[in-house]
């Protein structure tokens, strides 16, 4: 079946498309957009997609609400066109953090998401949801990519003397993961999140660090308060250098000044979200195409 690329408008999901498109030697279409006066997107797929099977790369960037609403756009394009097959590969997956009710009255974000795009979609590729179980509220054909194998071995990040920390429990397999290929030991920090407020406190943990290289991994820097707090603790328990290895760095406000003055020597990210500099980006592309191989 004739494969065909359709990125979102943003930048992002153009440059992962134009990414995979040179390692699948798959043809791109980009979609026509534009907003009406009031404010509405309106959006043309100018190709024949009759019969084939459409790829879509949208990554739910800022804002993520019109991020979200272009692939429920571009999906139903792609109904109308008669694509026999679509397939959606989201980069970032915005509201995956509001997987459950935390305080009374909320919604489950991520589940009515899920839901919503398994009505346009057949299959779902996700570049590291914040946590893998919320694909089920999509059913079968939802993937996770996780990523930092993969960034390790494009970054050559290796040394003899180094340890992978993960900032909390929830981001421990992730941690795991990592040190299997990396060969060395790895361990956690307990994170406490207030509620209401979002601010978080490191509770103190004998860690064996001393003069050893760090790997902090996890799936997203928003503010920098989790990861900043981790790396202030190694600091205090004699870590030498400390690398962070992020699949999402969305980077809010002061968050580079933040992580930088806690100590951390450099920061990798794949290329799920807009660039902000002072952090070094892995192209996911392949590794997405690789996941897309595998499938067909
Ligand atoms: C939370 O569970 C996530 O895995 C991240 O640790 C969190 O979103 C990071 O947020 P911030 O950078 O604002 O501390």
């Amino acid at each position: 079946m004739e494969r065909i690329l359709i990125p979102g408008t943003n930048g992002v999901s153009k440059e992962i498309a134009d990414s995979i498109s040179r390692e699948l030697l798959l043809k791109v279409c980009k979609p026509i957009y534009k907003v009406f006066p009031d404010g509405e997107s309106y959006i043309r797929i100018p190709c024949d997609v009759k019969n084939k099977e459409a790829i879509v790369v949208q990554s739910f960037i800022q804002p993520q609400d019109k991020s979200f609403f272009e692939a429920i756009l571009i999906g139903d394009a792609l109904r109308e066109g008669g694509a026999s097959n679509s397939i959606l590969i989201v980069p970032y997956m915005a509201y995956a953090r509001q997987d459950k009710v935390f305080l009374e009255g909320e919604p489950i974000s991520i589940r009515v998401i899920m839901e919503t795009l398994r009505m346009l979609y057949k299959r779902l590729f996700v570049v590291e949801i914040h946590k893998e179980e919320s694909l089920k509220y999509f059913g079968e054909g939802a993937v996770n990519i996780s990523p930092y194998t993969y960034m390790a071995r494009q970054l050559g990040l290796e040394s003899s003397n180094v340890a992978v920390l993960s900032p909390d429990i929830g981001a421990l397999n992730r941690a795991k993961t990592l040190s299997q290929f990396l060969k060395c030991s790895y361990d956690y920090l307990v994170k406490r999140r207030d509620k209401i407020t979002g601010g978080i406190t490191m509770e103190p943990k004998e860690l064996d660090v001393n003069n050893k290289d760090i790997v902090i991994v996890d799936d997203i820097i928003s503010t920098g308060g989790t990861i900043a707090s981790a790396s202030s603790i190694l600091k205090k328990y004699g870590a030498r250098h400390i690398h962070v290895l992020v699949a999402h760095a969305i980077m809010l406000g002061e968050a580079i000044d933040k992580l930088r003055k806690s100590g951390i020597d450099e920061i990798y990210a794949a290329n799920t979200l807009p660039k902000k500099d002072g952090i070094k980006y892995v192209d996911i592309g392949p590794l997405i195409a690789d996941y897309l191989s595998s499938y067909s």
